[in-house]
């Protein structure tokens, strides 16, 4: 084959001189005895914590100063090989993974928790190993049938109909991302500075950036109040619709929280998509952490209405029990999606679809996108959906019992009562300790210092709140009761 730019005149390739100490070309080129040594090692390495979890703290963290004194240095121009490779995985086990939170210990209950099942580890493990490029039918048609397949069992879990459609993303920032993409095209036809869209003052702060990377101004996006239980108001949300629209803005989009992530609150989901039906708005439900509650039947209930929706965004990494990365966006008519996202440069014109075969690619924004639905079919496969419904039943519960230990305690107050597994509580202050914001900073600073917890915080009608998320299969009784001993306890100078 002749190298160089077509027409310019022959290029000479060059060889370029060897450089001194560098690992010879088939350094790559490991034996099959060799990897079986080291991928067994890292599979050791991953049981041996998995075993232990229970017993490290959930939590180690570490400056900016010390990390660099640790692991700054300049990239080695020959590696260790595969005779130092145990010493290299010991190393990234004690110094780099060692400062990772332990998202998945039973008495991590902060921020929105993700405890994936081994099933969805090794079908992550599997992904890799295979490295599968999902943008295109052509050059993944296994993977693709099974993330229809997934979309499929997701839709049905929600009460979606069958020309529903839906793709699997990074997680609930592009999703929500996705869906603010299909509903200002459905809805504006394209960008538009009078677009107006709606949220509660609850909103993901995600729906705020999508807006943003979109273009909206600050101002396109309106937050409505909410009621005492932290929900949207619907009287609220339909005045200011009409008042925009009188202004000659164009109201187009609501979003709808399905799990509010402060305090697990659910919007009026049936009221909204009135609204929305009145006003020929789309209606999106952020379910990014609750909306696998519906695969239990108080869930179900709960998230009511989220099938009116026209598109709902749902995190696998999250109540699904799945590793990072794993988010999905549904969406009522799958023919939206493409609406929006197909493009095809000449490039790629070989992978055309002419059956009912699916370009994911044509879904999102994505066109390198490896297989999310393999780790969610493998864990489903293994384990069955009746596992999955038991462990999000598990946790509700746990929430529910904290709820009523936090409302029979003398020293604890009930701040936003338990949904969706999570519950916002303080330690009422004492009469030495009138400030009680600083108090209960204090508590939440020591249990996470001490290794009893990572818990992380809140703010609920002004006030400085614990905040309790109950989300790992893992997490038991004893784990919430240690907890809540603890904050109860926590009175040095009483
Ligand atoms: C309701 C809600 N929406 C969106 C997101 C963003 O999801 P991700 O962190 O997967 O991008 C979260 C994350 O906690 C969430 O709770």
């Amino acid at each position: 084959m002749t190298q160089g730019t077509p027409g310019a005149g022959a290029v000479t390739p060059e060889t370029p001189p060897a450089s001194p100490g560098a690992a010879p070309a088939d350094a790559f080129d490991l034996d099959p005895a060799t990897m079986r040594r080291m991928g067994y090692a890292v599979v050791d390495l991953l049981v041996q914590r998995w075993a232990t979890l229970g017993e490290q703290p959930p939590w180690r963290s570490a400056s900016r100063a010390q990390m660099e004194a640790r692991l700054r240095e300049p990239v080695p121009e020959a590696g260790v090989g595969a005779g130092g490779f145990d010493a290299l995985l010991r190393r990234t086990a004690d110094e780099v993974l060692e400062y990772a939170g332990r998202i998945d210990h039973p008495r991590f209950v902060a921020f929105i928790p993700s405890s994936p099942t081994w099933g969805a580890v090794l079908g992550d493990m599997l992904t890799a190993g295979y490295n599968v490029f999902q943008g295109t039918w052509l050059e993944s048609a296994g993977p693709s049938e099974i993330e229809l397949l997934v979309i499929d069992w997701f839709k049905g879990w929600l009460g979606y109909p069958g020309e529903a459609g839906g793709l699997l993303l990074s997680g609930g920032s592009a999703a929500n991302l996705t869906a603010l993409v299909v509903a200002r095209d459905s809805r504006l036809r394209g960008p538009d500075p009078a677009g107006v869209l709606y949220a509660s003052d609850q909103v993901h702060s995600s729906v705020e950036r999508a807006a943003r990377i979109l273009g909206f101004d600050p101002g396109q996006l309106r937050l409505v109040p909410c009621d005492d239980a932290f929900r949207l108001d619907p009287a609220a949300l339909e005045a200011a619709i009409r008042e925009d629209a009188a202004a000659g803005r164009r109201p187009f989009c609501v979003v709808a929280n399905a799990g509010a992530t402060s305090t697990g609150a659910i919007d009026p989901l049936p009221a909204m998509a009135d609204i929305c039906r009145r006003h020929g708005l789309w209606l999106h439900a952020d379910g990014a952490y609750g909306g696998f509650a519906a695969l239990t039947g108080r869930g179900k209930r709960w998230l009511a209405g989220i099938e009116s929706a026209d598109s709902i965004t749902l995190d696998p990494h999250k109540w699904l029990f799945q590793t990072y990365e794993a988010g999905c966006l549904l969406v009522r008519d799958a023919r939206v999606l493409a609406r929006s996202f197909h493009v095809m440069p000449d490039y790629l014109r070989d992978t055309a679809i002419l059956g009912s075969e699916v370009n994911f690619a044509d879904r999102g924004f994505e066109l390198t996108r490896t297989t999310r639905a393999l780790k969610i079919w493998l864990s489903l496969q293994l384990f069955g959906a009746g596992a999955f419904r038991h462990a999000i039943d598990g946790a509700l519960d746990l929430a529910a019992d904290a709820q009523r230990r936090i409302e029979a305690s003398s020293k604890l107050e009930l701040l936003s009562p338990a949904a969706l597994g999570i519950v916002c509580f303080r330690r009422r202050p004492r009469a030495l300790d009138p400030d009680a914001d600083a108090l209960n900073e204090r508590i939440l600073q020591r249990l996470n210092h001490d290794g009893i917890a990572m818990m992380s915080s809140t703010r609920i009608r002004g006030c400085y709140a614990l905040r309790l998320c109950i989300m790992n299969w893992r997490t038991t009784a004893d784990d919430v009761a240690r907890i809540l001993d603890a904050v109860e306890s926590d009175a040095p100078e009483e």
